[in-house]
């Protein structure tokens, strides 16, 4: 059974999850109805779609897809009344490796998705909406286009909404199943019917040149859904929950060598890397030590388990001095964990026990990078499957002397030179795998 539907941990803090989290919860409207449902939706309809955005600003919700982006900053970027129409598309892609809490919300409380779209929809002047699913969610499509049903039958989507005069639709579209059709402006290409190439930012924000060119807001599934319980809880409590500047709870999804893999919803930065592990997950298999914690997602940088990064902190006499933190003991908030080198992310966390071979582990992430590449760029394309090859190479015929700094280097020829950060994303496991466990990309013999 999924740690979801356990009972929670004590320090669990359920808001986004908490119908999904119920075994007997089922994803249907009179379910969603009795447990609260579309309160907060006809609620925004009582308020000016200016305080609606106040509050989200207030709230210091980071969107919870990678970037972390201020969601009411974003949101601010869209002129209600410039005249264009204007277009919300969900990202429901989840397609970073590690990943997996999007899936939760949209199979079991798929309502809870939709409230907060109307909510997004009616701030911003938002008449048109998608929820953008990769299809290899299967139920998705069939679990939300029902949803989507239900909703239009009852007057909440469609025509004069709730009887306001609002007219909102909602359209699931369904990927071919591309990872880089998660990065948003090849995301807006897909919907287009193109090929997904990722736009050149600038000009193409999303938020200035969009969907067809509209001003759009590209939010990831679960930032969507804070939007209600902002709402539900006013801002200054829902901010309270988190750090400052980084408000509410957030989904981390914890997979590989712990006792209780799954996806645990926290307040922001209330448990460090260690609770999360030892408390929270179970800990690690019998006799297992910890070697390495990729914190968010695939493509963020791998951290050793023995390491020690430093931050800046106040002294007793108020002076700042750089202090001195163990991983272990490293806050799972987005600043915390880009301090130490990484980044939060998707908040996709994948922990190593001392049985993994890294090596291994890095040809694992070239071989699906190098699959996933567009084609678009050429650093990108040439680059990740060069990479590929050679850490396949190296695990069939043995390492080379020269292996890992021709490696690294191919590495430091993608970062910073493509259209996306997918070139980022590719590059630094290549970059920060060799760079904190150079004993194991060194002379090997073959391990196969
Ligand atoms: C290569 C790549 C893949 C991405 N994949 C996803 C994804 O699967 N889901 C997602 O929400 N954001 C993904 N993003 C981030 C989006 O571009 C965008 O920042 C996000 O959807 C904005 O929503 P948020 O502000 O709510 O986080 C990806 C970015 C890149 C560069």
């Amino acid at each position: 059974m999924s740690s979801l539907i356990e009972h929670p941990h004590p320090k669990e803090r359920r808001i986004v999850f908490e119908n999904a989290g119920k075994s007997d919860y089922t994803p249907d409207i009179e379910n969603y109805l009795a447990h609260g449902g579309y309160v907060e939706a006809r609620k925004a309809f009582t308020m000016t779609p200016e305080a609606i955005v106040n509050e989200v600003k207030a709230s210091n919700l980071r969107g919870r897809g990678g970037a972390a982006f201020p969601t009411g900053v974003k949101w601010g970027f869209i002129r209600r009344d410039d005249g264009k129409p204007h277009y919300l598309c969900v990202n429901g892609d989840e397609s970073e490796p590690g990943t997996f809490k999007d899936r939760y919300i949209l199979h079991r409380d798929p309502h809870q998705l939709l409230e907060g779209m109307i909510i997004t929809c009616f701030a911003l002047n938002i008449h048109l909406a998608y929820i953008y699913v990769r299809c290899e969610y299967t139920h998705a499509k069939e679990i939300m286009e029902k949803a989507i049903q239900e909703a239009r039958d009852r007057g909440f989507l469609g025509k004069n909404i709730f009887g306001t005069g609002f007219d909102l639709d909602v359209y699931f579209h369904e990927g071919a199943g591309a990872y880089i059709c998660g990065e948003e402006t090849s995301l807006l290409e897909s919907l287009e019917g193109k090929r997904p190439y990722p736009r050149i930012k600038p000009p193409y924000f999303p938020a200035v040149l969009g969907l067809y060119m509209a001003p759009t807001i590209v939010n990831n599934v679960e930032t969507i859904c804070h939007v209600k319980h902002i709402l539900r809880l006013g801002s200054a409590e829902y901010a309270a929950m988190g750090t400052p500047g980084d408000g509410g709870t957030r989904v981390l999804c914890v997979s590989g060598d712990v006792m209780k893999p799954g996806p645990y919803e926290l307040a922001v930065g209330s448990v460090t890397l260690g609770e999360l592990i030892f408390d929270i997950c179970g800990g690690l298999r019998p006799g297992r030590s910890l070697k390495a914690v990729i914190p968010g997602g695939s493509s963020s940088k791998v951290l050793r388990a023995n390491e020690i990064f430093k931050i800046k902190a106040k002294a007793d006499d108020g002076t700042i001095i750089d202090k001195e933190v163990p991983l272990l003991d490293m806050v799972m908030d987005a600043t915390s964990v880009a301090a130490a080198g990484s980044m939060i992310g998707s908040a996709g966390v994948i922990v190593m026990d001392d049985s993994r071979n890294m090596l291994w582990a890095l040809n694992n992430l070239n071989q699906f990078y190098a699959h996933e590449s567009c084609g678009q760029c050429t650093p990108c394309r040439e680059g990740v499957l060069w990479m590929s090859k050679l850490s396949t190479r190296m695990i069939a015929e043995g390492t080379q002397e020269s292996d890992s700094a021709t490696l690294h280097n191919i590495a430091d020829h993608i970062a910073g030179r493509t259209v996306c950060a997918f070139g980022e994303a590719a590059s630094w496991p290549t970059q920060s795998f060799i760079d904190k466990f150079p004993e194991e990309f060194g002379v090997q013999i073959a391990h196969q």
